[in-house]
């Protein structure tokens, strides 16, 4: 056990972010030295990519929660939730038809398809996640990969005039809104009633060693107190900033490759697949995050929504 930390290498995969890290089973409980190097490894490079990692959903949970406790899934249309409140299950297998494929035009696969939004995990709630594991079980031999991209390194890259007047501002998120860009009544009124929008810090530094990041995605809706359109532009921009193509680290999934990822400075996406001729397993698990990004958590009904809410969302 005490010789594990010596056989971990980790190294980068990409120059903006993310690295491999060999050399360990996360099956088995890690002594402190080892887990202590995989949590700093976390710290500084954002993603992180395992092979062979052979786990059951109990093993996932167990390794996961050693950075903390876990988030439950908010009970959707997909019913993501349906084998554990703590894990989810992504997949294009129909639970109530005997695994039978779902493709595209099935509804609970549009809702799922939000996932090829550039997001980050959990920004629509009031603490959003820390972290995100995701466990390849099946994968499709074509499509179906994950991108990743650094809010941390998009922040550094900012112009001056840019970055400058950014600290403080507010940005409003929510799942609503983001799932209305791609259909309408993804959520009853019920649900909801439940998803309020909350706000998020548009800058965030990570608390173990100061880094600043932006922290925008697909949740983002407006900027508070700046007029609809500039708010939207600049959100946009932000955006297509963070995801520039040479920046985005395509991870090619592997049957048993765990992936984990900082939803405090990262962003991620979905591709697609032919899901109508291919199965694809995925089970994630979330780590809660530490607190809210900024006070008060949640959003009031202000004028600045007029004109912004898409046609179809009952906020
Ligand atoms: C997720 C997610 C994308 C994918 O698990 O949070 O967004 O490629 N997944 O399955
Ligand atoms: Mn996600």
């Amino acid at each position: 056990m005490a010789k594990a930390t010596s056989r971990l290498a980790i190294r980068p995969i990409h120059p903006c972010v993310g690295a491999l890290v060999e050399g360990v089973d996360l099956a088995q409980p890690l002594d402190q030295p080892t887990f202590r190097a995989i949590f700093e490894a976390f710290q500084e490079y954002s993603v992180l990519v395992f092979r062979e990692q052979r786990l059951t959903d109990e093993q996932q949970m167990a390794f996961s929660e050693r950075f903390g406790p876990l988030e439950t899934t908010i009970s959707s249309l997909g019913r993501e939730n349906h084998l554990h409140p703590n894990l989810v299950d992504l997949s294009n297998l129909d639970p109530e038809h005997g695994g039978r494929l779902m493709d595209w035009t099935d509804r609970r696969m549009v809702y799922q398809s939000g996932n090829q939004l550039w997001h980050s995990d959990s920004s629509f709630k009031p603490v959003p996640a820390l972290a995100s594991l995701l466990s390849a079980r099946e994968v499709p031999p074509l499509g179906g990969e994950t991108e990743f991209a650094s809010m941390r390194y998009a922040y550094a890259t900012l112009s001056e005039e840019t970055r400058r007047p950014r600290a403080g501002e507010v940005v409003v998120h929510s799942i609503l809104y983001s799932r209305s860009t791609i259909a309408r009544g993804l959520f009853d009124a019920e649900r909801e009633r439940q998803l309020p929008p909350v706000r998020q810090a548009l800058v965030r530094a990570n608390p173990v060693n100061g880094r600043q990041s932006i922290f925008v995605g697909s949740h983002a809706w407006y900027i508070e107190g700046m007029p609809a359109g500039e708010s939207r532009r600049l959100l946009d921009d932000l955006l297509a900033h963070t995801t520039r193509s040479a920046c985005v680290y395509q991870h090619r999934w592997q049957p048993c490759d765990l992936v984990m990822w900082d939803n405090r400075c990262v962003l991620h996406r979905g591709r697609p697949w032919d899901a109508a001729r291919h199965r694809r397993v995925m089970r994630r698990t979330t780590v809660a995050g530490e607190g809210p990004t900024a006070d008060p958590p949640f959003a009031r009904r202000t004028p600045a929504w007029e004109g912004i809410i898409p046609e179809g969302v009952g906020v």
